[in-house]
């Protein structure tokens, strides 16, 4: 009878659509028609879905209609031509803090990349996140918070507890900056927040307009990264807009350095990659293990100093790195979301083998030369050089291999890349296993790494097959 009832709403909001459209074409430049009629017969294929699903009383299908259904609502969408994004000066801070304390969406920069804010106490706020990254709902959202106080009141670390005191000690070193720390849900927390994991991730961002928004909306702050699922982060305002144009987002316009009202001059995503996330475990007789599971720019090296010069009992604290290097096959699935397609380019893109980058330009068949024609080259240190003036573009991410100049320019030069006109294939550099200690070549390494699926290949004709 439920279900009779939804299907004749849905089919009701369709009619009142079909009479719609004719008499409405644009309505401030939104195909209002289009988005209806896609979203009700969306909403009948849902229900249908999620009916049956419940009739089988099983919480894991339900959670993957729940979120293809967000997918599929994206993916409709973008065949529209609605510009519903609003680029927003930094003179609207205020404004944006109260969008978002009321539930709405705002891009924001940060020292990392831009984040996708949302309310993180507002379960709806948070899904409609999810929506307009077309992100599975498997995937946890990072908090954004300005004091350590709040980050631990999400926390459900008791007072007096190692974990607490960890977790106090970690917050007071490492932040505000680009680390993020996830321990155990407080029950506050919304379980799309955290994906039902029971661990929340908190971060307090060392970037003036990120705090200022935070602020000015009052409440913690959940925000990914503001791309689409599975693109290059975004570093720019510019970027988001390429991504999130079509959704209800006002996106704020910082690209270049900018002079915050103490005279301070901040540059945007100045990282450039996304933060360390390390998560904190407590395991029997009370020790702690600290796992890296996404490399950022601190590193577990600075971890281990830090336990070490810390008054922390040195035996009861373990640092693990399981953020593994990526290939192919082996691909990395501690951390939910760090699959080893994300950060791609939408063009075939692969890793250069040493043995393919030290091919001498002479020895190049034919072949390899026609195909180099419509190669985009993102190198480091030069490695690609010789082959520079017979390929369609050449970027180097840092000709003297300094590793904080190449995280700056990654994701800008991938998003580059993929706009030269004419390009079929993205070449990027396999490069040699960083130092453990240099945190953003290794994190550079593992961007490149993504990009490319984890697909090396030892010579240009390989690049054909392996696609
Ligand atoms: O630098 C950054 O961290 C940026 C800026 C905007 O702050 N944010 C960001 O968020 O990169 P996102 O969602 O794109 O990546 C967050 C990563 C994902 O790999 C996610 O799976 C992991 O952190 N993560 C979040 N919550 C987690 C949790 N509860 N347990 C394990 N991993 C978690
Ligand atoms: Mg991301």
């Amino acid at each position: 009878m439920r279900r009779l009832l939804v299907e004749w709403r849905c089919l009701l909001v369709m009619g009142l659509a079909l009479l719609w459209k004719g008499k409405t074409q644009s309505i401030n430049g939104f195909c209002v028609e289009t988005r209806v009629l896609l979203r009700s017969t969306r909403v009948l294929q849902t229900t249908k879905k999620l009916f049956s699903a419940s009739s089988h009383g099983s919480s894991s299908s339900l959670r993957k209609i729940l979120s293809s259904s967000i997918r599929m609502e994206s993916k409709d969408s973008s065949t529209s031509c609605c510009k519903r994004a609003q680029k927003i000066s930094l003179d609207n801070l205020d404004q944006c803090g109260k969008r978002l304390r009321e539930g709405g969406l705002v891009a924001f920069p940060t020292e990392t990349v831009y984040g996708l804010g949302a309310n993180a106490m507002n379960e709806r706020a948070c899904r409609s996140i999810f929506a307009a990254k077309e992100r599975p709902l498997t995937d946890p959202l990072i908090v954004h918070v300005t004091t350590n106080e709040e980050a631990l009141s999400l926390w459900n670390a008791e007072n007096g507890s190692t974990e607490r005191h960890l977790l106090e000690n970690l917050c007071s070193a490492f932040w505000p900056g680009p680390l993020t720390l996830v321990a155990k849900a407080g029950s506050k927390v919304p379980l799309v927040v955290m994906a039902g994991t029971g661990f929340v991730a908190c971060r307090n961002p060392n970037h003036a307009i990120a705090r200022a928004i935070i602020d000015a909306a009052g409440v913690p702050i959940a925000a990914p990264s503001a791309n689409k699922f599975g693109h290059v982060s975004p570093t720019t305002a510019e970027h988001v807009w390429d991504d999130l144009h079509e959704e209800d987002v006002w996106i704020i316009e910082s690209d270049e350095s900018h002079e915050m009202e103490d005279q301070r001059k901040i540059m945007s995503c100045h990282v450039g990659v996304e933060s360390s996330v390390v998560k904190l475990e407590m395991l029997q007789n009370n020790k702690a293990q600290l796992t890296m599971l996404r490399q950022g720019a601190i590193s577990v090296e600075q971890l281990e100093r830090f336990i070490e010069k810390s008054e922390i009992d040195n035996d009861s604290v373990e640092v693990l790195s399981n953020f593994k290097e990526v290939t192919f096959h082996n691909e990395a699935t501690v951390s939910p979301g760090q699959s080893i397609r994300h950060y791609s380019p939408n063009v075939p893109s692969c890793l250069a083998s040493d043995k393919c980058r030290s091919m001498p330009i002479g020895i190049l068949s034919k072949l390899e030369l026609e195909i180099l024609k419509s190669t985009v080259i993102v190198d480091y240190g030069k490695s690609m050089l010789p082959w520079k003036n017979f390929a369609l573009q050449y970027r180097d991410l840092s000709e003297s291999c300094n590793s904080s100049e190449a995280a700056q320019h990654v994701f800008h030069t991938l998003r580059w890349a993929e706009h030269v006109p004419g390009v079929s294939l993205i070449l990027l550099p396999d490069l040699s296993p960083p130092h453990k200690n240099d945190a953003l070549a290794l994190a550079v390494k593992d961007r490149l790494t993504r990009a490319a699926s984890g697909k090396v290949v030892q010579c240009l004709v390989e690049s054909q097959t392996k696609r």
